[in-house]
């Protein structure tokens, strides 16, 4: 494959990307829905989305959602490219969209970025790949450049499901953190105050999880943390703080102690039909 790569979305992801293909001496060709964005950037911008894919064989996209990317991606032009769709969505949304592709002729390989903008390139950016084999080693040179190129299956919806998972685990924490930083100012407690304590605990909190963690042996029993845990809630109602947040993990601790041994807590998360 030729060192061209057409990029499709200029957002704020699409700008780090776009950078650092250029820097890494790729001849990139973008196209933004608003013109203009790339001005300050070394590519070609291209008039029309059909200019824009036509430039490469290895096409990338990077807009706001799957409904934008079916706006955006010109069907007539797609023969004979790969197309690499880095826009998160759900595991279903890929599979339709492997099938819309290569019904017209072209690569499906779906992407979950797991880095912010600013990472992009640097140590720590990891990206998650799945679909058509050939075509991600094919495309791999490319893509290595925005961060470790993890494949993960040929299930074109498999990376979305481990990028969710892995913000479903970012947001929990973030949520929590928030809770933390209201409960402190419900004191006057500021944030900068707390901040590094809750970075300090987290980290210890990281290593009494490690990932090889023993599912069998119980290091809290979960009838203390349930207690505990109502604690916390009616502590925050005492401070006059919202418990929107962190409630639901109240209800899934009672859960697990009325299901009693046997049952893990992402277990009971799970519907069955
Ligand atoms: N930013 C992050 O930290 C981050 C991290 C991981 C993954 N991602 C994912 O990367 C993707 C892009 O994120 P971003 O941060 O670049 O978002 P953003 O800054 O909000 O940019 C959105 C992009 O989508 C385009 N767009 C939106 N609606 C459109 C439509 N109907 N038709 C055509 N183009 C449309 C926008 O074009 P205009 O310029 O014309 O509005 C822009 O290029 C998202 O799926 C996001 O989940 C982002």
């Amino acid at each position: 494959m030729s060192n061209r790569i057409t990029l499709i979305g200029l957002g704020a992801m699409g700008r780090a990307m776009a950078a650092t293909w250029a820097t890494a001496g790729h001849e990139v060709t973008v196209w933004n829905r608003t013109q203009g964005r790339a001005r300050d950037l070394d590519v070609h911008e291209a008039a029309t989305p059909e200019e824009a894919v036509e430039a490469s064989e290895l096409v990338v996209v990077c807009v706001l959602d799957y409904e934008a990317t079916y706006a955006v991606l010109p069907p007539g032009s797609l023969a004979g490219r790969t197309v690499v769709q880095l826009t998160t969505g759900t595991p279903n949304q890929a599979r339709e969209m492997a099938t819309w592709v290569t019904g017209h002729g072209a690569s499906y390989v779906d992407g979950g970025v797991m880095a912010t903008p600013p990472l992009v390139g640097r140590p720590g950016a990891l990206v998650f790949y799945s679909g058509e084999k050939q075509a991600f080693h094919t495309s791999e040179p490319a893509l290595t450049a925005l961060g470790e190129a993890r494949y993960v299956g040929e299930d074109p919806g498999r990376a979305a499901l481990y990028d969710l998972a892995l913000l479903s685990a970012m947001y929990g924490m973030f949520g929590g953190i928030d809770h933390a930083l209201a409960l402190g100012a419900s004191e006057h407690i500021p944030a900068p105050e707390l901040l590094p304590m809750v970075h300090d605990w987290l980290r210890a909190m990281l290593r009494a999880v490690p990932p090889d963690l023993d599912p069998e042996v119980e290091y809290a029993s979960l009838r203390m943390q349930a207690a505990n845990y109502g604690t916390l809630l009616t502590a925050s109602r005492e401070q006059g703080v919202r418990t929107d947040l962190v409630a639901p993990m109240g209800e899934l601790l009672h859960r697990a102690v009325a299901a009693g041994p046997g049952h893990s807590l992402p277990d009971l998360l799970a519907v069955r039909s």
